[in-house]
């Protein structure tokens, strides 16, 4: 579809290190639509964070792109001079983190953070910006805003900090969002609040979220469609009702057996055994396969293929691949 707001094609991304290079994401490929809310699934290594920070042009020192390109309203970003891009960036991509203490600046009073974006890309009066920025704290459900552009961060509960994130990040109502485990660190009752504020957001904004999260429960109560990476690469991809009524890949239906469940209590059914390779390990075959109750001798050798299973729901993997054959022969 050539209308996509964001376009990541065959991304690759290496760290570099004392030891050599590696790879930490892998001919990553996905489309966002506009307005849409795009899950991004997988462990805790599994490079989505490292996504994120390719797409926003925000990669520390020694990890860079080597092949692929992201383009963003049909630009790619990596062409883009630096003016140009923090253009992009303040206004039009914005960026939610875990931590909102580590991106808060602990002596800047909240309204100024909170209105930094305003005042750099646009021509509003000091006045103008006050009243935004009053209005915007006010719409992400923090009380007495003209009490809060006062405060510093250090001031406000962990909640309070996350809603502060996401007013700055939506104060110049960007076109994407690009939430990085936004909910991991608070409890479930604001996580559900956060949660909520984001949906939100999404309709009267108008803009597309990426949600990036371990958690796959968290993820499906709140995205359309959601990519599931597994080591640098996307395993499976779908519209959510789809992967959750018929997961094909070992690690999706990992994923779906390890949600917390109410009736236990929170316990989780299932763990998966193993864990995410580490980036020394060159990956002959499919990624997951020594973790794979399913794999064959091809799966350690040969990299799986990429099967379409509906319209909107695709898989990289032989066995998936054998069965959809089945049934439909
Ligand atoms: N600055 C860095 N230098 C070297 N390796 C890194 C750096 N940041 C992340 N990595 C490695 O990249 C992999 C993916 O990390 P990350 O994207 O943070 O995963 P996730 O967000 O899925 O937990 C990990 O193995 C991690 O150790
Ligand atoms: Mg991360």
């Amino acid at each position: 579809m050539s209308d996509a707001l964001l376009r990541v094609n065959d991304l690759s991304v290496c760290a570099l290190t004392e030891s050599g290079e590696y790879d930490i994401v892998n001919h990553l490929g996905f489309s966002l639509q506009k307005g849409e809310i795009l899950g991004l699934v997988g462990e805790s290594g599994c490079g989505k964070s490292v996504t994120a920070l390719s797409i926003a042009g925000l990669l520390p020192e020694k990890i860079r792109i080597h092949t692929g390109s992201v383009t963003f309203e049909g630009q790619e970003l990596q062409l883009l001079k630096k003016r140009e891009l923090r253009k992009i960036q303040g206004k039009e991509l914005s960026m939610i983190f875990q931590e909102p203490m580590t991106s808060l600046n602990p002596l800047m009073k909240i309204g100024r953070q909170v209105s930094e974006n305003l005042r750099l890309h646009s021509s509003l009066t000091a006045g103008e910006i006050r009243g935004q920025t009053l209005r915007i704290l006010g719409k992400v459900g923090l009380p007495r805003p003209e009490e809060l552009i006062d405060a510093y961060p250090h001031e406000l509960s962990g909640g309070m900090r996350q809603r502060v994130m996401i007013a700055m990040a939506v104060i110049c109502k960007p076109k994407l969002i690009i939430a990085d485990e936004p909910t991991t660190a608070l409890d479930v009752t604001i996580q559900a609040q956060i949660l909520g504020l984001l949906r939100e957001i999404n309709r009267e904004f108008d803009c597309a979220i990426l949600f990036i999260s371990h958690d796959l429960g968290v993820i499906r109560r709140l995205c359309h469609r959601v990519l599931v990476m597994y080591a640098g690469t996307v395993v499976e991809e779908g519209a959510m009702r789809s992967v959750f009524a018929h997961p094909a890949h070992e690690y999706t239906k990992g994923l779906i057996g390890s949600i917390p469940t109410r009736d236990l209590k929170g316990k989780r059914l299932a763990n998966i055994p193993g864990h995410v390779p580490p980036l020394t390990e060159k990956q002959m075959g499919c990624p997951f396969a020594p973790r794979c109750g399913q794999a064959q001798a091809a799966c350690f050798t040969q990299k799986p293929p990429s099967i379409t299973l509906e319209p909107n729901h695709r898989v990289c993997c032989f066995e998936a691949g054998k069965e959809s054959e089945e049934e439909y022969a």
